[in-house]
């Protein structure tokens, strides 16, 4: 390739739709996809130590403690394949300190997208979604429905998206939010979330493209 790696961030409030847009620009960016929230699943449903540490905090809707998701994040960013590929960083950071983490380790983004849903959209969203174990696709009952019966049978519910537990969710969100924009202010780009995933989707990609240009030309010109 003529660019430099792609490097995206994708931010937002519990639900805004970060996975649905991270399974989007993957398939169109070819783009390594790492989730904290999948990668801490995972390991939970493995029963591996991480998973056995992390279960807790992730059903009370509480942040697993940095040292365990901070490790696990940059192992994984400095894989042959993110470095040669490029990545999508979804669901870290996820306060200051983390943010600083990954400054001390000069690992920066192109690109920091905030997802921006009002907050009576995200519990419903929340309420309503349903993950498929065999494919990792996400789904909404009421707006994303399963496309066939076999597929309705085997969907399951995240054990932290009942009410409780996404109130609990947004408000660390809330107090999390403002002190890492300061870090990525000057490649923060605010999309509002709140419309079609297609719309959506169709913003970030042309934001995407955009720094993908950008760097193309940057390398041109020396
Ligand atoms: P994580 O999995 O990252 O959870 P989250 O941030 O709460 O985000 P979600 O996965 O709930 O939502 P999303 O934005 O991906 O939305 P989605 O696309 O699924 O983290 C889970 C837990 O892990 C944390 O609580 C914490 O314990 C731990 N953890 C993770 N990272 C950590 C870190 N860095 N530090 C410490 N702890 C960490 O969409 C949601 C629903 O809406 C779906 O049903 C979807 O179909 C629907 N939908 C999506 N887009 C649209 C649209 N445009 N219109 C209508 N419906 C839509």
């Amino acid at each position: 390739s003529v660019s430099e790696p792609l490097k995206v961030m994708i931010s937002g409030a519990p639900a805004s739709g970060k996975g649905t847009q991270s399974q989007l620009l993957v398939n169109k960016f070819g783009l390594i996809h790492i989730s904290t929230g999948d990668i801490l699943r995972a390991e939970v449903s493995s029963g591996t130590e991480i998973g056995k540490k992390a279960k807790e905090y992730m059903n009370a809707g509480l942040l697993v403690p940095d040292e365990i998701v901070t490790a696990m994040v940059t192992a994984r960013l400095l894989c042959e394949d993110a470095k040669t590929k490029g990545w999508l960083l979804d669901g870290y950071p996820r306060s200051f300190d983390q943010a600083q983490s990954l400054e001390k380790l000069k690992i920066r983004p192109d690109l920091y997208v905030i997802l921006d849903v009002p907050d009576e959209t995200l519990i419903d969203r929340c309420i309503g979604r349903r993950l498929d174990p065999v494919t990792g696709k996400i789904y909404h009952l009421k707006s994303f429905p399963p496309e066939t019966e076999e597929i309705r049978a085997r969907l399951i519910t995240r054990p932290d998206d009942t009410e409780e537990k996404v109130t609990s969710r947004l408000e660390i969100y809330k107090q999390n939010a403002e002190a890492i924009l300061s870090t990525y202010s000057n490649i923060l780009k605010k999309v509002n979330g709140n419309r079609s995933k297609e719309e959506v989707f169709a913003e970030i990609e042309s934001l995407v493209s955009q720094v993908q240009k950008d760097k193309e030309k940057a390398i041109k010109s020396g």
